[in-house]
């Protein structure tokens, strides 16, 4: 990996470490100037892009199924409001975690035809893949007007910024290591929730010894990657698991070989036709009692709790489903945030700084995420407006150790997340356990912090 890359990826690391700590510091003094702010000609010319109209504004996202396409709508029914005149084009591409939408995207930011704001993670994904490829516009300016330093956390503005300049606007904080868990199953079996690893495992095994066939649903391969990095923070603990991804810690670790033979005792669970499944269905397994557990984000609280209207579920929380962090990750907040940005060379730019004059403001958050399944990005919103179980991530949010998903962009590029994920297929299939981190020691090498 080039010094550069290096160091922003191990200042990205260190900040999301300490996340939690200093949530609530100001950084009014780590805002460049507004005078500092690049000027605008590094922007493309007019010439080369098509001409602009604003009279359109395209948005792309991967938020199209149930619980994922309500919190934009919300936001698009903002939109349309505050701009009658400006038609919001929905131009979203199904695929749980941008599993189709990247590859979409990246072939249009290659033919430099860039939507007007698109989805990316903040971190790595942000930072080290577009921001690195100068593909966006830095937002100085509409931070500095939005007083934007002041109401998100300090310590995720170096997540979406290079050199001092904010290039994205975090629209919300997610959680990758839930247990999602249907109580009246375990009730039925009489099954205590687990309180660690050992009692999911047991827990496990007392519902398929009872009959039950796939007690722990699971989904296509990025879910399996999703679960696994849970796996890997339970075995590895929080600052194991920070200063694997930072390079600070050798993947040699046996906490990571440890984690891959759990995983492997995890599969002997799972439903068999996993790797056709989406991340809503198999959330609906355990809505409906097929299986007892499932790892996912807590977008899948909105596609529990959200209303059958909007494609969700219209459950009941606490009676039709349960939740509780992975065993073995209680005290942490596994993290990520979706953000918006503004493409160099973006056709509808004036209707895109709109747009992510919404997506930052509180009146925006506020609608979005109750819906989404997430809690705001900033620290003013109005938490009546949350569902129970937002209203619990809020607390945990506050007080838990924070670190990085790596499914959802924060802690590695995507040139290494993808190799990854390459050598992560490979072991779901063989379950060879060391052969799968010794993979990692060397993608590690080869595109994360731990080369020379
Ligand atoms: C994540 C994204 C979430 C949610 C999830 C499932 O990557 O950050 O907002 O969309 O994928 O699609």
């Amino acid at each position: 990996m080039p010094k550069k890359l290096y160091v922003v990826f191990a200042v990205v690391l260190v900040a999301a470490m300490v996340l939690a700590a200093c949530a609530k510091a100001p950084v009014a003094t780590e805002a460049p100037a507004a005078t500092e702010a690049p000027a605008a000609t590094e922007a493309p010319a007019a010439t080369e892009a098509p001409a602009a109209t604003d009279q359109q504004l395209e948005v792309f996202s991967w938020w199209t199924g149930g619980g994922e396409a309500a919190g934009l709508e919300a936001m698009i029914a903002i939109w349309n409001t505050q701009n009658p005149d400006i038609e919001f084009i929905n131009a979203a591409v199904a695929g749980g975690a941008g599993s189709n939408a990247k590859a979409v995207l990246a072939t249009r930011l290659a033919a430099g035809d860039p939507p007007d704001s698109f989805q990316g993670h903040a971190g790595q994904e942000m930072i080290g893949t577009y921001v690195a490829a100068d593909q966006l516009e830095p937002l100085d300016d509409l931070y500095e007007a939005n007083g934007w330093y002041d109401v998100f956390p300090a310590t995720l503005i170096p997540l979406i910024s290079k050199d001092g300049h904010p290039y994205s606007v975090p629209v919300n904080i997610h959680r990758a290591n839930v247990l999602w868990y249907n109580p009246k199953v375990l009730a039925e079996y009489n099954v205590a929730a687990p309180t660690d690893f050992a009692s999911w495992l047991a827990a496990l095994e007392t519902l398929k010894a009872a009959g039950m066939e796939s007690p722990l649903a699971l989904g296509e391969a990025w879910t399996e990657l999703h679960m696994w990095e849970t796996v890997l923070l339970a075995s590895a603990g929080p600052d194991l698991y920070t200063k694997l991804w930072n390079g600070e810690a050798d993947w040699n670790d046996p906490a990571v070989l440890k984690a891959n033979e759990d995983y492997n005792k995890l599969m002997e669970y799972v439903n068999s036709d996993y790797a056709t499944l989406s991340w809503q269905d198999a959330s609906k397994l355990v809505a409906d009692g097929d299986a007892a557990f499932n790892v996912m984000g807590d977008w899948a609280d909105g596609y529990f709790s959200g209303t059958v209207e909007g494609g969700n579920l219209g459950l009941t929380p606490n009676t039709d489903y349960a939740w509780m962090p992975v065993p073995g990750t209680q005290g942490n907040y596994d993290f990520l945030s979706d953000s918006f940005n503004l493409p160099v060379g973006a056709k509808n730019r004036d209707a895109a700084i709109k747009w992510l004059t919404l997506c930052g403001s509180k009146e925006g958050q506020d609608a979005f995420n109750p819906v989404k399944g997430s809690i705001s990005a900033r620290n003013d919103s109005d938490q009546s407006l949350y569902g129970v179980y937002l209203q619990s991530a809020i607390a945990d949010w506050a007080k838990d150790v924070v670190v990085g998903s790596l499914v959802h962009g924060v802690v590695a590029n995507d040139t290494w997340k993808n190799q990854i994920s390459t050598d992560f297929g490979a072991f779901i299939l063989d379950k060879d356990a060391a052969k799968f981190q010794a993979s990692i020691v060397a993608s590690c090498a080869q595109y994360g912090p731990c080369a020379e």
